[in-house]
């Protein structure tokens, strides 16, 4: 496994192979990370991964110094998974003095987590953008635990002809049922004691859903419920969308997505399931 800090690194390095699979990330590694390399293994040549926490997907009051980070323990845990190449640029090799681009994607990326965190996608897109004209890969690869991001992701790369296949992996979850995220370690115990709530209240809706129940007002009510009875009271959203457009539709069609978002503490959680 090789480690590069520099574009013209990577680039020069990237020449020796002929298919690529990318996995981007943020770092701090857990299951779900490591199952996209484990996919991105199966299916290509030779695989990429780059750890860069964006800065500029975070908003002045997120928690971009506080973001976990262990980028020896990442490293010991993506040679163990078989990656070829990782990039781990600093904020100023992504971000040089001068630099004056974003990516503004619309339609998706207004609702939900474009609502609550504006100019989150703007800095998902411009990075991944960048990711992915320096990695060149054939397909990268997301996780459905950012169900809207994969759907901002699939948007740009469609409206900007980028020559990149959008793999989509499942959610990898603890045993209890909370998504793998790498803010989990940051909960109080009390707060991760109550997290598996969400993937309580997304499967009861999802029962429901299953039972016949179309109405969105029925289902998001089911959501909230769950939610509140188990002491979960700070809700972002806890809404059904059409999986395509992130719209709520009422009442909601066959392509139904469950999508939450809470507040526990300092952590913000999400977690999603089609219904
Ligand atoms: P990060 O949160 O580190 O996640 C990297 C990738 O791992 C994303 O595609 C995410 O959806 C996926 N992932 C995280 N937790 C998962 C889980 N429990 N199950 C399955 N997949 C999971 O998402 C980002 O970083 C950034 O926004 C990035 C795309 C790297 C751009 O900066």
């Amino acid at each position: 496994m090789q480690v590069f800090e520099t574009i013209a690194a990577l680039r020069t390095a990237r020449k020796g192979y002929a298919t690529l699979g990318f996995v981007p990330t943020m770092g701090f590694l857990h299951e779900g990370h490591l199952g996209l390399v484990r996919r991105a293994r199966a299916e290509n040549g030779a695989v990429a991964v780059s750890i860069f926490v964006n800065p500029t997907q975070f908003g002045p009051n997120e928690d971009y110094a506080s973001y976990p980070r262990d980028p020896d323990r990442d490293l010991a845990l993506l040679k163990d998974a078989g990656a070829d190449l990782v990039f781990l640029p600093t904020p100023d090799v992504l971000y040089p003095p001068g630099f004056a681009t974003r990516i503004e994607v619309g339609g998706v990326a207004d609702e939900l987590e474009g609502q609550s965190r504006p100019g989150h996608f703007s800095g998902v897109a411009t990075v991944v953008t960048k990711l992915f004209n320096i990695v060149q890969p054939q397909r990268a690869y997301f996780g459905q635990k950012d169900a809207q991001q994969c759907a901002v992701v699939r948007r740009f790369v469609a409206d900007l002809d980028i020559p990149v296949e959008i793999v989509v992996c499942d959610i990898a979850r603890e045993t209890d049922g909370l998504a793998r995220s790498s803010r989990n370690v940051r909960l109080t115990l009390e707060n991760r004691q109550k997290a598996p709530v969400l993937y309580e209240a997304l499967q009861e809706a999802s029962r429901l859903f299953r039972s016949g129940e179309r109405n969105a007002d029925v289902l998001e009510g089911a959501l909230r419920v769950s939610l509140i009875k188990a002491g979960v009271p700070d809700i972002d959203y806890a809404t059904v969308v059409n999986a395509d457009t992130f719209r709520r539709e009422d009442p909601c069609s066959e392509n139904a997505l469950a999508l939450l978002a809470v507040q526990a503490g300092a952590v913000r959680l999400i977690d999603n399931m089609p219904l």
